[in-house]
């Protein structure tokens, strides 16, 4: 169902979700991320299904915000769990984490609420919900402020007047509130710092000529679009200081999955000798995947290639392919901010060190 009520938090990035769980528990409303720049509108879903469905339709995307959508996803299929409690929040569970298989986040908040389920099984109905109601919105408030500390971390990084570089959309659309990569780039703003930006568009969904121009030019920070294909030319020209980007899964070795694109991206700034970041909580970090060669890359619709909106494109009957994401070798990445430190150099052993297995 669609609403067109405005959302009651102001739309600055500072502050702003594009999903939450509605005050009785019995709603998620997600901001449609397919109608923005033209329109802000919001979806009203209802059952786990719903929440799965707009997951693989982009209604929500990013990360970390499909992460927090996955967990309210659980408190609807609590609300109308049948039979045995526990087994029917795992297939409730299941539906929901394969609707992306690229971003762990997801796997991640939905492994995070079964374990809630295992403690609450013999509870009545109403309290299981509330309980898992307030897991959920843990989750949501932790990611908010792991944005904020890998944010000040980052922004230590960035000198006062860069041009910084980012592609797809890291922002407070894609997580809790706040952003990843783009949250590096709103503490270095708010420190005082003069910063540019230049968004590249992200061809085919172009989250970064859609998303982060919106929420940036909403915060006032000076963004220009660029093409992706015309980065290039700006490193060429001494044009970037250092690109920071987002990550959908980093693995054990320090491999980053991230938007198509970002693979060269990276190879840019190594070439140009600008350093290449990216800004991640821990919940994006896959430790039993070793290498990004181990990371599930989601293939999506041809459409997205051979269409912008209703205008076609690509002729008829040629063949398209669509990965979503690739994969930056861990030895391009000069830093990977978190919220438990920057992981640097980037490699197994400093992942080791900053994770929670391991101790600080
Ligand atoms: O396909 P999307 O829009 O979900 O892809 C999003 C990205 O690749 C982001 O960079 C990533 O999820 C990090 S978001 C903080």
């Amino acid at each position: 169902m669609r609403v067109a009520v405005p959302h009651p938090a102001p739309l600055s990035g500072t502050t702003y979700s594009p999903v939450e769980l509605a005050p009785g528990n019995d709603r998620v409303v997600m901001l449609d991320q397919r109608e923005l720049p033209q329109r802000e509108e919001y979806c009203e879903l209802v059952t786990h299904g719903d929440v799965a469905r707009a997951i693989g339709d982009m209604v929500v995307r990013g990360a970390p915000a499909i992460g927090i959508s996955a967990a309210y996803g659980m408190v609807l299929a609590a609300r109308t769990a049948s039979g045995e409690f526990s087994r029917a929040m795992a297939e409730a569970g299941a539906e929901i984490a394969v609707a992306r298989p690229t971003a762990v986040n997801l796997a991640w908040a939905v492994a995070r609420m079964l374990e809630v389920v295992a403690g609450i099984a013999g509870r009545p109905a109403a309290e299981r919900v509330e309980v898992l109601a307030a897991a959920a919105r843990a989750i949501h408030r932790a990611d908010a402020d792991a944005n904020r500390e890998m944010g000040r971390i980052g922004a230590e990084r960035v000198p006062d007047g860069a041009t910084i570089l980012t592609h797809c959309n890291a922002g407070a659309l894609a997580t809790g509130a706040y952003g990843t990569a783009l949250g590096v780039i709103r503490a270095a703003h708010a420190a005082g710092k003069r910063i540019r930006v230049l968004a590249d568009e992200t061809r085919p969904y172009l989250q970064g000529a859609r998303l982060t121009a919106w929420e940036l030019a909403r915060d006032g920070i000076d963004v220009t679009v660029i093409t992706d294909n015309a980065a290039a030319s700006f490193f060429g020209a001494g044009a970037i200081d250092l690109a920071v980007v987002g990550a959908d899964r980093i693995a054990g070795n320090g491999d980053v999955a991230n938007k198509i694109g970002t693979y060269g991206v990276a190879c840019l700034c190594h070439l140009h000798e600008r350093p290449f970041y990216v800004a991640a909580p821990w919940s994006t970090v896959d430790e039993d995947c070793p290498t990004g060669a181990s990371i599930p890359i989601e293939q999506r619709s041809p459409r997205e290639v051979t269409h912008v909106g209703s205008v076609q494109l690509v002729p008829d009957g040629v063949a398209v392919q669509n990965p979503s994401f690739d994969v930056t070798p861990a030895r391009l990445v000069r830093a990977i901010f978190t919220e438990r430190g920057a992981i640097e150099p980037v490699g197994p052993a400093a992942v080791a060190r900053r994770s929670p297995r391991h101790g600080r």
